[in-house]
């Protein structure tokens, strides 16, 4: 695994745009495992602000999303498609028939699943998998659990998790209690895997994730077994695994 400790947020969204950038350039046509959450957000400016000047192309490009909340309408602001709408796809040249997230209002969780699955075989697999972090080590919405799972699949979010992301909602009550998400091992074989992950509240368990054992009680910790991860965080969110590091 390679570890950046970049001093602040906007340096470590700088530095992950400019790894996602050289993906594009290099292979125009790339597929991009794509996130949500606050953390990916300035990764996501800085990608616009590089289309704007001119230096990525998104035209080629096509992308696949992690996951997504079950129920929410793609015109809900807190949908991850509408997310990704506002944040990338509305502002770069990218065609949206090329992007792709869980069918949230697919009620059929076995269905909106194996559809799923099956738009990620058709695209060739993932290039390049951005992800960013849960406080409980969660990556899309694998959350802590005695066994890995391995494609998209629905999962009952935990408190923790909807405490977590309550402040996006008007109340904890609005917040779904299930979510579509790709699984481990469709993450797993992602040929390079890009992790974001910003904050002091997140230093705990980037140290658990990356340099403890490798549990599905820590799903991140699988990332561990890949053989082409980096993971790009704030000073804040890095500390503790860079002195766990450096012992
Ligand atoms: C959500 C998303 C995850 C994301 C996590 C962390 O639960 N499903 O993909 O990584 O939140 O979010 P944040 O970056 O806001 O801490």
């Amino acid at each position: 695994m390679k570890f950046y400790c970049m001093e602040n947020y906007d340096e470590m969204s700088k530095k992950a745009a400019s790894i996602i950038a050289s993906k594009m350039i290099l292979k125009p046509d790339c597929v991009l495992g794509l996130a949500t959450g606050s953390t990916p957000i300035g990764t996501y400016k800085k990608l616009v602000e590089w289309y704007n000047a001119g230096d990525i192309d998104f035209a080629q490009v096509k992308t696949v999303n992690l996951d997504e909340y079950k129920g929410l309408p793609e015109d809900n602001d807190q949908s991850y498609r509408y997310f990704m709408n506002d944040n990338l796809f509305n502002h770069v040249n990218i065609d949206k028939a090329c992007t792709f997230v869980p069918n949230g209002l697919e009620k059929d969780s076995a269905k909106a699943c194996a559809d799923y699955n099956a738009i990620i075989k058709s695209m060739g697999g993932v290039d390049l998998q951005l992800l960013g972090l849960g406080h409980n080590g969660h990556i899309g919405f694998n959350e802590p659990s005695d066994h890995f799972e391995k494609e998209t699949h629905c999962v009952n979010l935990t408190p923790r998790t909807i405490e977590a992301n309550k402040r996006f909602f008007a109340s904890e009550a609005d917040v779904p209690r299930q979510a579509y998400t790709m699984g481990c091992q469709t993450i797993m074989n992602a040929k390079s895997v890009l992790v974001v992950v910003s904050g002091e509240d997140k230093a705990d368990i980037v140290a658990e994730a990356f340099a403890g054992p490798i549990t599905p009680q820590v799903p991140a910790s699988i990332l561990q077994m890949h053989q082409d991860v980096t993971v790009v965080g704030d000073k804040a969110a890095m500390s503790k695994l860079m002195d766990l590091l450096a012992k």
